[in-house]
């Protein structure tokens, strides 16, 4: 059954679901299986894909989590999702590990992509490098499963705590062998992967790949345009918003079309200051990775913190990410 619901202001048509098994690949991971109530085939879906599931929490409101399709992109009679209980988080992982039991009806979205292997063929004796850090790994799983059907090189670099708590070890073990390399550092990142050395020894024409903690990831992106790749090759996908940084302050946002001036404090952003005065901005991952939210900047000196903008836009200063982005000093002006 298919079905219509809001995320933030975008229109998504929602696909109902049954947990058709569910199994504890780690102490705090578990997988779920789910599959199409009656049986018929799933929507397609590319290697790093995810879905947005609507879940309710403990006070019975609304929760909209996002979660990564961990199995093999052409299988079409179910999706695999692998969620991390997080006892502190903010409770979306809880009410997927207490409430979906099988035979549990789920609402999720149609698969979406911001996370995708590079489109283009690799040039000879590159490589696609795959790191993952802890829960990071589900959407590297799908890329795994592409990689081998596509003949091209690669290696998964997967850091864990420990083997126990690397989820998916032993799967990955079958698929991938001697590409897999495990990184176990016992809780010492000092004992982990080394980034630099990695991103240092992959062949040029590589890609890499990327998501497991900020950390790691901002370690990867940083060593890979430090060693001068092209920032088409870096791929990354992060769990979390970005933090704030020290010396935020608050704003003012005017919108060009309405003359509308929306406040902007210092731990907000702009996306979330519209959103909360009733404004309808696109949006979708607020990480600054998609490029959903960017808009046409008519004045002010914007500090640009997304992955998605080109250096020729950051530079022009025309367009701005209001998910991330903020402004430098004095106020900002959108055409919106
Ligand atoms: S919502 Fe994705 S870049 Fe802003």
């Amino acid at each position: 059954m298919r079905s219509i619901a809001t995320w933030g202001s975008e229109i998504m048509e929602t696909i109902e679901l049954v947990v058709a098994g569910t199994c504890d690949e780690t102490p705090r991971v578990r997988s779920f299986v789910l599959r199409r109530l009656d049986g018929s085939s799933l929507p397609s879906f590319e290697a790093g894909a995810h879905v947005d599931v609507t879940l309710t929490g403990d006070d019975g409101q609304a929760l909209q989590r996002s979660y990564s399709l961990c199995g093999d992109p052409d299988a079409r009679d179910s999706w695999r999702l692998g969620v991390l209980r997080e006892s502190a988080g903010r409770g979306g992982s809880i009410a997927v590990h207490n409430t979906w039991l099988p035979g549990t009806h789920v609402r999720v979205s149609a698969p979406k992509n911001h996370f995708p292997l590079a489109a283009s063929s690799l040039p000879a004796g590159a490589q696609h490098v795959l790191i993952a850090g802890g829960i990071g790994i589900t959407p590297l799983m799908a890329m795994v499963h592409a990689l081998r059907k596509s003949g091209e090189e690669w290696a998964l670099h997967y850091c864990a705590r420990s083997r126990d708590d690397a989820a998916f070890v032993g799967e990955l073990e079958h698929l991938a062998g001697q590409r897999l390399h495990l990184h176990l550092d016992g809780g010492n990142p000092a004992r982990g992967l080394d980034v630099r050395a990695l991103i240092s020894a992959a062949p040029p024409g590589s890609h890499v790949y990327v998501c497991g903690p900020r950390g790691l990831n901002e370690a990867v992106i940083a060593s890979a345009a430090s060693a001068g790749w092209a920032r088409e090759h870096i791929h990354h996908e992060f769990f979390s918003t970005a933090p704030l940084a020290v010396g935020d302050r608050a704003f003012t946002v005017r919108l060009q079309a309405s003359g509308r001036c929306v406040a902007v404090a210092a731990d907000e952003s702009v996306l979330d200051a519209l959103l909360r005065e009733d404004l309808e901005p696109l949006y979708d991952c607020k990480r600054g990775e998609c490029g959903l939210c960017a808009v046409p900047v008519v004045s002010g000196e914007v500090d640009h913190r997304d992955y998605v903008l080109s250096d020729a836009d950051r530079t022009s200063g025309r367009q701005m990410c209001i998910c991330v982005s903020r402004v430098r000093s004095g106020d900002l002006i959108l055409d919106l």
